[in-house]
């Protein structure tokens, strides 16, 4: 073994991903680590390549160059499918839920897919359904419940549900397969202030809670800066900044991007 292996490798580290599109550089030989049970954000304007990004360590998008690791082996050529099973897990920026399900039922069936692959396909065909759960199938399932404070509406069917109720229940369902890493995609959108503040809570205390790591994905900035342990900031498809998020609050090369972003000529005066 090499004496320069002596840190813990991170969950899920992008190294020097390049990803073109026809003529345009939507990533530039970006490094980006998630650290074991840490909290990572990933910000930057619109069109900065964070998307693409995301889609290349969930292992939708293959990059141009360079390489995806997780737990410090390589998983470039792994399928979506196969991260997962190595520990990876992911929320889509619009929920993906089965309107004739339940907000309990969405959760034991994700616990199943990990826990008893086997059976929810055979419980699915002859309609076994949702009988006889095993103790520690309730246990966890009610436990994941309570930490997203979705118990109260655990019987309801979800269509209808508020759209923050839906995330939470996407984040549930994406913890019930004992992921070690957590990519989520916008988790904000569509949220008001009241849900965003009680999202931040909810995830900061399933990090402590769960061992669980976080890329978080967001245009929300403040919301990342308020949580992070590191903040990454892409413009143009480059790595402009990366530290505390104190760092990269102060950081001139993170203002002139938002500046310029937001108000073109006016970033001078800032
Ligand atoms: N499939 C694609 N084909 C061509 N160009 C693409 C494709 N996906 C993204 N792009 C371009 O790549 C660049 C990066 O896009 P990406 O969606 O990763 O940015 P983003 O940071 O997620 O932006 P936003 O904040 O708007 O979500 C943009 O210029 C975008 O138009
Ligand atoms: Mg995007």
């Amino acid at each position: 073994m090499s004496t320069a292996s002596v840190t813990t490798p991170a969950r899920i580290e992008a190294r020097g991903v390049t990803v073109r599109f026809g003529g345009l550089l939507a990533l530039s030989e970006v490094d980006l680590a998630v650290p074991p049970a840490s909290v990572v954000g990933l910000v930057g304007p619109n069109g900065a390549g964070k998307s693409t990004l995301f889609a290349v360590l969930s292992g939708l998008l293959t990059p141009g160059a360079g390489a995806v690791l997780m737990d410090g082996q390589d998983v470039s050529r792994a399928s979506a499918q196969a991260r997962a099973r190595r520990g990876l897990a992911r929320t889509f920026q619009h929920p993906e839920l089965f309107p004739g399900l339940t907000v309990r039922e969405h959760v034991v069936l994700a616990y199943r897919l990990r826990h008893t692959r086997h059976r929810i396909w055979t419980d699915l065909v002859t309609g076994g359904g949702f009988r006889r759960p095993p103790v520690d199938e309730e246990r966890r399932v009610d436990s994941l419940l309570a930490a997203l404070g979705l118990t109260g509406v655990a019987h309801r069917p979800v269509s209808g549900l508020p759209l923050g109720t839906s995330r939470l229940l996407e984040i549930a369902r994406a913890l019930a397969v004992d992921p070690g890493v957590l990519l989520l995609d916008e988790p904000s959108s569509g949220l008001d202030a009241r849900e965003t503040d009680e999202l931040a809570a909810t995830l900061t205390r399933i990090v402590a809670d769960h061992g669980v790591s976080l890329l978080l994905v967001e245009h929300d900035v403040e919301l990342v800066l308020g949580m992070s342990d590191v903040v990454h900031v892409l413009d143009f498809g480059v790595k402009i900044s990366e530290g505390s998020p104190a760092e990269v609050r102060a950081d001139p090369a993170v203002r002139a991007a938002y500046l310029g972003a937001e108000h073109g000529e006016e970033r001078a005066s800032a």
